[in-house]
Formats: structure tokens, C-alpha cells, sequence
């Protein structure tokens, strides 16, 4: 099947299917004083998930390698990983948004087409659920092997890679330290290289751990794991890029979360460093890039892929 013809919607719904349920079940329904309430509001029903599909995509490109394991009995196993993968990625990135929008950050009101979560449940709420989405993260990948279906517990070397993945991409050298270099960085001119390393961690790092996640969940060449990282590179920056041409040119019933913010709180981004033209145009460049390394991969089912880079870029929301 050629990319012309892969049908992205039809891929996505099958797994969000999974992911969804999946996430609904290791939320928990209750917790002390009203806590689950605010998590669950954080993660459920909204997003657009790309980062879990980036995982699924990833695993589909690996598994489909001859020598892969998912030829042998264990492809289930994998699966699970992947899985779990999927919804540690997204908990991450729902918390890096609670905490974004709170008043500290970037004092937001909508996200996700709803109030956010501490318009709704109030900071000290809002700051906890993001604290407890991080630690359900790494809960979901380490699962124990007593488990009611410890049949399909990943091996434990898997389980602490996928945790090695997520923690360095969250963290001082991933996104929490990207934003703090957004927050420093309010009404300072950027260059473009320093522009460029705070997208790549406060947004990069998370969508290219993504990629990296799910192809640990097979087997790869070298040639092919480097190429899924310059693919996640391009597609991760490619992310930010669009998400401030966004914030300009959309509205915020489309966008689900105030448009126009980024200028009326003097960021600075790619509009503002380079303007609308040449952000597009840089966008579609990083988008030709994560393809061409799609193509020096030797990966064959990279078609979730490449459907998911065209997504990015070409995205209205
Ligand atoms: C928004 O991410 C925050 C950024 C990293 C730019 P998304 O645009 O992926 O947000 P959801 O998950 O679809 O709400
Ligand atoms: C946030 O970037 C990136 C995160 C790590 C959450 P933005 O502040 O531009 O994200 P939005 O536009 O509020 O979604
Ligand atoms: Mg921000
Ligand atoms: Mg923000
Ligand atoms: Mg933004």
C-alpha cells in the first residue's frame, strides 16, 4: 500500500480505539479529595493524541522488519509495550499542558475546547493532577509481573528503556527544560538557533521520544533507528513551528485553546522571528526532511508515518 492511498483516519480511529480504553482503565476513578476528578478532565476526551500514534507508527515500522520479534510468539507482548507506551507519552504531555496553562505559565483559560484545569478545579488541583499524571506514567510502563495479565508484561530491560525514553525527553533536558526557557525568554529577541534548541526541547523532545518508544517496542538496524530519530527530529520541531503559525492565523474555537496568545504575551517564536511565510515555508522543509529519512530507513511500513509527518504540518488544529 502506497502512502496515496493509506488511509490515516481509518489507522488512527483503530488505534485510539485501544488507547482510549487503555486510558480510561489505568486513570483512576477515585482518588483522596477529588483528585481523579481533575486527572481524568486532563486527559480524557480531547487532544488530537499524536503522540500516541507516533508510538503505534513507530512500532508498525519496526515490527514489520523480517528478523523482527514480532514474527515470533512475543508480537503481543510488544504490542502491550507499545500500548502502554502510547498512553505514558500522552500523560506526560497532558500534565506538561495542565501546568502550562496555569497562571505561573502562561495563565490560559481554554484548552482543548474546554475551561482549563485550574479555571475548573483551582491551581493547587491543577498542580496535582500534573504531578500525578507524571507518576501514572511511569506506574503504566513498569507493570507487575503478578499482574492480572502478567502474561503480557514486557520484559523488564523493555520496561526500563520505554521509562529512560520518557524521563530524559520530560525532563531538565526535554521539555520541562524548554519551558523554562520559553518562561526566561518573554520579550527577549531569539536567535534563531536559540529559538530553535527551546521548540526542540519543549516540544521535540517528547514527539521524538514518542517515535524512539515505539521502535523500541521491535527490532532495527542502526540505520533504521537513526533515520526514525532524524524523522522525529524534523517532525518535532516541524510541531512547534505550526503550532505558533497557529496561534496566529487560527481562531480558538478551531485552535480549542486561545488563539493570538503567543504575541499578546510578547514570546518570542518563529511569526515573530521569521514571519508567516518563511515559518511555513520552514515547516515544509522540515517535512521533506522527516520523509527523505523515512526513505534512507529501509523500514517498509512506514506508512502511518509519513501519513502522521503530513498531519503535522499540514494540521488546522
Ligand atoms: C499543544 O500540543 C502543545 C504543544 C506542544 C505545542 P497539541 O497540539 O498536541 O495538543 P493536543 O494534545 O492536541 O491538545
Ligand atoms: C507548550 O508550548 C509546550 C508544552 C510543553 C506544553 P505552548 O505554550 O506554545 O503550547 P500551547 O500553544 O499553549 O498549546
Ligand atoms: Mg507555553
Ligand atoms: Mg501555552
Ligand atoms: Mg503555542
Amino acid at each position: 500500500m502506497d502512502t496515496a492511498t493509506f488511509d490515516l483516519s481509518r489507522w488512527s480511529r483503530h488505534h485510539l480505539q485501544q488507547v482510549e480504553v487503555a486510558l480510561s482503565r489505568w486513570i483512576p476513578l477515585s482518588a483522596p479529595a477529588g483528585l481523579a476528578d481533575s486527572m481524568r478532565y486532563a486527559v480524557l476526551d480531547g487532544g488530537k493524541r499524536l503522540r500516541p500514534l507516533l508510538v503505534m507508527g513507530a512500532r508498525e515500522a519496526v515490527a514489520a522488519l523480517p528478523d523482527s520479534p514480532s514474527a515470533r510468539p512475543d508480537a503481543e507482548v510488544l504490542d502491550e509495550a507499545a500500548l502502554r507506551a502510547a498512553c505514558a507519552v500522552e500523560l506526560i504531555h497532558a500534565y506538561s499542558l495542565v501546568h502550562d496553562d496555569m497562571p505561573c505559565m502562561d495563565n490560559d483559560v481554554l484548552r482543548r475546547g474546554k475551561p482549563t484545569v485550574h479555571v475548573q478545579f483551582g491551581e493547587a488541583q491543577a498542580l496535582l493532577a500534573g504531578d500525578t499524571l507524571q507518576a501514572l506514567a511511569f506506574e503504566i510502563l513498569t507493570p507487575l509481573a503478578e499482574a492480572p495479565d502478567a502474561l503480557k508484561v514486557p520484559p523488564l530491560a523493555l520496561q526500563a528503556r520505554l521509562c529512560q525514553l520518557l524521563a530524559r525527553a520530560s525532563g531538565h533536558a526535554g521539555m520541562a527544560g524548554g519551558q523554562a526557557i520559553d518562561l526566561a525568554s518573554v520579550g527577549k529577541p531569539l536567535s534563531e538557533t536559540e529559538l530553535r534548541h527551546m521548540h526542540r526541547l519543549k516540544t521535540g523532545a517528547l514527539l521524538q521520544a514518542s517515535v524512539r518508544m515505539g521502535a523500541a517496542c521491535g527490532a532495527a538496524s542502526p540505520t533504521a533507528l537513526a533515520a526514525l530519530d532524524r524523522y522525529g527530529e524534523a517532525i518535532g520541531l516541524a510541531f512547534q513551528v505550526v503550532d505558533d503559525v497557529l496561534d496566529v492565523t487560527a481562531d480558538s474555537a478551531t485552535l480549542g485553546k486561545t488563539a493570538g496568545k503567543d504575541a499578546a504575551d510578547d514570546k518570542p517564536t518563529y511569526v515573530s522571528l521569521m514571519g508567516l511565510d518563511r515559518s511555513r515555508e520552514l515547516a515544509s522543509s522540515l517535512l521533506d526532511q522527516a520523509l527523505s529519512a523515512l526513505d534512507d530507513s529501509g523500514l517498509t511500513q512506514t506508512q502511518p508515518l509519513r501519513a502522521l509527518a503530513h498531519m503535522v504540518v499540514d494540521r488546522s488544529h
